[in-house]
Formats: structure tokens, sequence, C-alpha cells
């Protein structure tokens, strides 16, 4: 979604800003701009669609300016172009904000603006800010900021300069990060430490509400009623090389190899295969509540809602507890019935996804014990939770997910056997689980070495505008996701469901060379899949299966088959939703698709 860039310091920002806008490319945006303090005078430069078009726009001899702050904007109110691209000004020209979030009550403060002698020059909720800020100053640009942030109503992050004050940098947040990182008399404010890791691994995470003047002498943060707030300055854990292709074409490419890493990384100190247990500090705190529930809910959106489902199961069945696993853009909507007894978990790669989060606030106001299982340090929902687990899977740069959701699946998983554990489940089972696990990661490198054969498959197949995936168990949710990263990032249209949902109305879109891909290693419903593989067979459709090693039964049945190794039934979905990111990462290369930045898409959705 949009991001924001701002420095003030010694160096040239114009660089700094520009290089940081690029780091933050992969969350997607339609067009970007800059704003620099040049002898007094503010110089913005905007430009529709990618950065370098806002670069080749900027004056050639450079900018000596050493304030400034840059955006990438991923429309919301007005259309992506020139004029609606950030920064905006207020009418004097003298102040520049950049702003992620939405300003609910834009209209009412635009007509009061309007009232005021006050022309807007885009269609934007965010000039409306700006001009309100505009408005507000007597001197301060703090001040200003402050008493416009009273008559806002919704979320923001922002970056505000004014040219009348060269020294200090105005920003602010509620419900959109922003982190600042600290340089030697130099700051640089950004909504992704993406932005900031090649200057700095020192930052502070400011938090809702809060506000933070900074100047080339120093940092100030309060609260947005001028409460002083005293902030930790801390480390951030990735480092520029992850955050980099390493050889790679695509990030999604890069993500989808460096499994058996991410994965490792996620099961770190936390399997100890010897004793037979599941180490999870993070919920150390809270492992009697969690054992004693009567009902645990997991919310999400996206790929991650995937990951729930397959918790949903994991719960059930390992831990014997009941799970259901909802959508939190319905659940924070529909006054969820939440008791003592219910425990609900977040789970999001980047820790800001709107709705999630108005989830967990939800189901916090209503007395639930709230846990997060989240990958980005100090995000939002991270913070917000009571509890919870981190991935440590290393920065996610491709919009579509695919290390997030392994390491996801990986965490819930330990997460049941811990708590089946605490409940119904034997010490023998939980080795067996806890000494499967362990070896996931190399089983995950086994199955990614298929990827050429499966490019060829796809080869055969890309021209194909619908595709159904289908599984059963612990592979309904793996169809689902399947389907989400094809169509995500390739255009094609698929559908992913549970194998036996398709006789109720999906079967009447089989024809001749459609593709049906199923996820059916052997399992406890191992035949009803071939069953259902038949009927697709005998009308005309392309069968394409996902498959347990050794397993010659479904060769004669499918056209294609990708192989993974056998793995108890609860672990399977961590081995067979490699072949389907393979598969959807090949076609969309295929295609010409621009993989790590699909159309319309934004890797953190922090807008409703
Ligand atoms: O950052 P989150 O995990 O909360 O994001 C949730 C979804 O927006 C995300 O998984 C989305 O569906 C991805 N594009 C899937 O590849």
């Amino acid at each position: 979604m949009c991001g924001i860039v701002g420095y003030i310091g010694h160096k040239k920002a114009c660089p700094i800003l520009i290089e940081g806008l690029k780091r933050l490319e992969y969350r997607g945006y339609d067009s970007a701009g800059i704003a620099l303090l040049e002898h007094s005078r503010i110089e913005v430069t905007r430009a529709v669609g990618r950065i370098s078009n806002l670069a080749d726009k900027l004056p050639e001899k450079g900018s000596t300016a050493n304030l400034g702050i840059a955006h990438t904007r991923w429309a919301t109110h007005g259309t992506p172009c020139e004029r609606n691209a950030h920064p905006h000004l207020d009418q004097a020209g003298r102040i520049a904000l950049v702003h992620n979030g939405i300003i609910e009550n834009y209209r009412t403060l635009k007509t009061f603006l309007e009232r005021q002698g006050i022309t807007f020059a885009s269609d934007t909720d965010t000039e409306v800010l700006a001009q309100l800020v505009g408005h507000c100053y007597r001197g301060n640009l703090e001040q200003a900021v402050r008493d416009a942030l009273h008559d806002v109503q919704g979320t923001y992050g922002i970056a505000v300069i004014s040219a009348d004050e060269p020294d200090r940098l105005v920003a602010a947040r509620k419900g959109s990060p922003l982190i600042i990182g600290v340089g030697d008399g130099e700051y640089i404010v950004a909504s992704d430490a993406a932005a900031i890791v090649e200057h700095t691994t020192q930052v502070v995470y400011l938090a809702d509400g809060e506000m933070a003047v900074l100047t080339r002498d120093g940092l100030r943060t309060t609260t947005l009623d001028a409460v002083p707030v005293t902030k930790d300055v801390q480390a951030i854990e990735f480092s520029l090389e992850e955050i980099e292709l390493g050889g790679h074409e695509h990030f999604m490419a890069k993500e989808i190899f460096e499994q058996p890493l991410s994965l490792a990384n996620t099961l770190r100190g936390r399997l100890d295969v010897r004793e037979g247990q599941i180490v999870l500090g993070g919920l150390a705190e809270h492992a009697r509540t969690l054992a004693r529930a009567k009902r645990i809910i997991f919310t999400a959106q996206g790929t991650a809602w995937h990951a729930g489902l397959v918790g949903e199961y994991l719960f059930e069945d390992v831990a014997k507890l009941p799970a259901e696993t909802e959508y939190a853009s319905e659940f924070r909507y529909r006054n969820p019935l939440i008791d003592d007894g219910t425990v609900i978990i977040a789970i999001s790669q980047s820790g800001e996804t709107a709705d999630t989060l108005a989830a967990v606030r939800e189901a916090k106001l209503k007395g639930a014990l709230a846990l997060g299982v989240v990958n980005v340090v100090g995000s939002t929902i991270a913070r917000e939770t009571d509890a919870g687990i981190y991935l440590h899977c290393g920065p996610e740069i491709g919009v579509a997910s695919t290390k997030a959701f392994s390491s996801q699946v990986a965490v819930l998983a330990m997460m049941a056997i811990q708590l089946g554990r605490r409940r119904f489940l034997s010490q023998e089972a939980a080795e067996r689980l806890i000494d499967a696990l362990a070896r996931i990661p190399d089983q995950v490198g086994e199955v990614l070495q298929q990827s050429d054969r499966i490019r060829s498959v796809v080869e055969t197949l890309v021209e194909r505008e619908n595709w159904l995936f289908l599984g059963r168990g612990y592979n309904y949710p793996i169809a689902m996701e399947g389907a989400l990263k094809l169509k995500e990032i390739s255009y094609i249209h698929a559908e992913g469901m549970p194998a036996a949902e398709m006789k109720h109305g999906p079967i009447a879109l089989i024809n001749q060379g459609m593709p049906v891909v199923f996820i059916a290693p052997r399992g406890q419903q191992y035949d009803k899949v071939l069953g259902n593989i038949e009927e697709v067979r005998s009308r005309g459709g392309r069968v394409i299966a996902v498959a347990t090693r050794g397993d010659n039964e479904i060769t004669h049945l499918a056209e294609h088959v990708f192989h993974i190794p056998d793995v108890p039934e609860p672990l399977q979905p961590l081995l067979t939703v490699i072949p389907l990111q393979l598969m959807a990462y090949h076609a969309a290369v295929l295609r010409n698709c621009n993989v790590d930045k699909p159309r319309n898409l934004a890797k953190s959705v922090t807008v409703e």
C-alpha cells in the first residue's frame, strides 16, 4: 500500500528519498512524488507510474536540499494521476505533507476549508489534511499538525515539512505504521523498515496517537495532546541482503526457494526433539488460559486466512480444541459472541492489515485473550495483541505471500502440538509430530527440486483461463491457497475448494482441457479424492496431482504428478503448498506478468 519516506540531516535528501521509495516499491503503488526544501521554497515533483518516472523528472543537476518527504501512492480517493499524487501542499505552498491511511471526515473538512476561501488542487482526502495544517499554521508546525489532527477522523501516518521551518520534520500516526531511523545527526522517517535499513539499524517505533518532531539535533516524541513520551531506540532485525534479490529474477522466486531456511528459522529454538517438547516463549505467560480455552477463533485475510484454516484443522485434530477461522473483515462488524473461554489468534505477515487489527481490537474489547502470529517485528498487531509468536521468516517482499504462509502453518502446528500435550495428545504422538516437523525444512528443499519440471508442465497449460484446485481435509485450505496464488500473479481465473464441493455446482465448468489440480497425498480421504479425479477425467478435465512419493496408483489417473515425501497428515500442508507456489510463479513468468507487483494489489492492505 502507500509508502512514506522523509529525511532530515546533513546529506542530500533527494537520493536518500528516491532510494527509499524504491525499497518500498514492493508494497504496490500507482504514482509517486517528492517534496524538497530548496532555498526556503518547497519544490514538489510528482509522476504517475514507476519511481524511475519520478526520478527522470527531477532536475539533472540534482538537489542540494537536506530536508524532504516522499511518497508512493496507491489510489483510494481520486484516480491515479499526477495531481492526486502526494506530497500535497497547503494553499500558500509553504507546507507539504505525505499521508498513508484514510481521512474519513474529509468531506466535512473540505467544505469548511472551502468556506474559508481555500481552493483544492486534487481530489484526495490527503490534500484536505495538508490544507488544514496550513489553515492552523501560526508559525509553529508542530502545533499546527497537532491542531489539525484533533479535527480529523480516520487513519493516518504522516510526515510534514514547512518552508518556514527548515530545521524540522513532523511525523504522526494513528492506524498507519511509522518508523524513525536514528542516524548521526540525521533521521529517516518511513512507513516500512525496508526504506531505513540501508542507512541505520537503530529505530524508534512510533505508536498510535504519537507524534515526533525531528531536528538535526534530536528527536522528541509526544502524544497528540503534547504529553512527552520516552521511546526506546531498538535494533531492526533484518539486514540489507535480506531485502535484495540475491541472484533471483524475482522476490517471489527468492522467497519460495528460501523456504528450507525460513522454515528452519521459524522452528529454531522451539522444537526440543530430544525431550519431545515444543518451547514457545512468547506464550509462556498465557499457557494456562490457552489450555483451558473453550474455543479458538483464527482471524486473518487472504493467504494468512488460509493458514488459519489449516490451523482450524490442526487445533481440532491435534489439540482437540474447537476452532474456527473468520475473515477479520467480517468478524469485526458482526458483533461476534465472545466469552471468557474464547481466545482469538490473529495471523498476519505484515502485522498491519487494517481489518485484522480491527478484529483484534474488537476481541480485546470483549475480553478475549488476543494472540498474534506475525512476521514483522514491532508491527501494530504484534504490539496490540496480548502475546504471540513471531514467524522469524525474514522480510517478505513479493506481494504474493509464500514463505510467510509456510511459517504461519509451522507456528500453528507447534502451537497445536504444545496445546495438545496439555490436553489429550500423548507424549508418543507429540514426539512423532515433532520429529517429523524437524525434517520439514529439508523435505521442502526436495520438493523444490521439481521446479523445472513444474515449469514444463505449466507451459502446456498456461493459455487456459480457468483452473480448479481441489483438496480434502488438511489440503482443502491448500487448494484455496493454490488458487489464490495463481489468480493474483498470473491473472488466470482459479477457484479452490473442498473436492467434494465440486459436485455441488463447479463440476458444470469442467470441459475439455480444463486444468484441475488435485492436492492428493495419501491420507484418510485419499480414496475419495481418487473418486473425484475420475469424475473430472470423465468430463475431459486435465488432471494435475500433488501426491505422496511412491504412489503409483495416482500416476495412472493424473496426467502430471508432483511428489512430496510421506509425512504425517497434519504436516502435509507444509509440503503440498510448494508445488502450487511454483506453478503460480512459472505461470506468471510465462505470461509476462509483473510477478512481484501484480496489478491492483498492495503488499499490505492498511485500509479496509
Ligand atoms: O500482511 P497480512 O498477512 O495480514 O496480509 C494478508 C493478505 O493481504 C495477504 O495474505 C494477501 O492475500 C496476499 N496477496 C496473498 O498472497
